[in-house]
């Protein structure tokens, strides 16, 4: 298949912040600050300098007022901007039901969780239709971790007890909006701690689908969702620049 521009892009900002404890209590967590802006603008002007101009924001009922107050239409941002409401905490895969009718059929799309920083620039120029981004961590039973596995092909295991490798998911997919996909995303299921899990889908593409990922060991990257992490990004000096 080939793969167009990849002009689009969509920026998961809901769930509860709930790991942020009394930081997100009256505010979305996306809105925080870290270093000079709120973290939602980090992955705004990511998706900008890539090229994207079409972004569209996914966030729960209770703090679209504000993130529309702060982002607008777009226009000081050097892009437009969609904004959808996911009516409950239900995970990241469900959200994605929402990027109907805002990508089209065969459009490439990217995917940032809002609450992941990182200094890495979009990569602009590859024809594979489904994307992945690794880094190795000391902490991977926090994430989504990557096992290599020659025999069986690679897996993703979420949040894994006793994980089989360093290497944590990052919260940033490039996507193809295909029939598979669409049939992937909807025919997941809610987990044990009651999400529709990404990583259910990210198994899917790796077992059917062309991927390639990348390594973001040269770079920083880190969730900001629970104190711990949160604090580690705001201490990067980029952050502050
Ligand atoms: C989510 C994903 C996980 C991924 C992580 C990146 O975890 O489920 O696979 O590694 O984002 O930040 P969550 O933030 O929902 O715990």
């Amino acid at each position: 298949m080939k793969v167009g521009k990849k002009e689009k892009g969509v920026i998961l900002a809901g769930g509860s912040g709930s790991r942020l404890d009394n930081l997100s209590r009256i505010t979305n967590k996306h809105l925080l600050p870290v270093g000079t802006k709120p973290m939602l603008q980090w992955n705004v002007e990511k998706l900008v300098d890539a090229g994207v101009k079409d972004i569209l924001i996914i966030t729960g009922k209770d703090h679209l007022g504000s993130i529309v107050s702060y982002f607008g239409s777009g226009s000081n941002f050097k892009c437009k901007f969609t904004y959808k409401v996911q009516d409950e905490a239900g995970g990241i895969a469900q959200a994605l039901l929402l990027v109907d009718g805002f990508v089209k059929k065969n459009e490439f799309f990217w995917v940032i969780l809002g609450d992941n920083i990182s200094n890495y620039p979009l990569p602009s120029l590859d024809c594979f239709p489904f994307v992945l981004m690794t880094k190795v961590v000391s902490d991977p039973e926090r994430f989504g971790v990557l096992v290599d596995d020659d025999v069986h092909g690679d897996y993703i295991e979420e949040k894994p007890e006793d994980p089989e490798s360093k290497k944590a998911v990052c919260g940033i997919y490039g996507y193809t909006y295909t029939k598979n996909f669409k049939g992937y995303l909807g025919s997941l299921e809610k987990s044990d701690r009651g999400e529709v899990e990404v990583t259910d889908l990210n198994n899917l593409i790796l077992r059917n689908e062309k991927w390639i990922t990348y390594e973001l060991d040269d770079f920083e990257w880190s969730d900001a969702g629970t104190l711990e992490s949160y604090k580690k990004v705001n201490q990067w000096d980029w952050v502050w620049k």
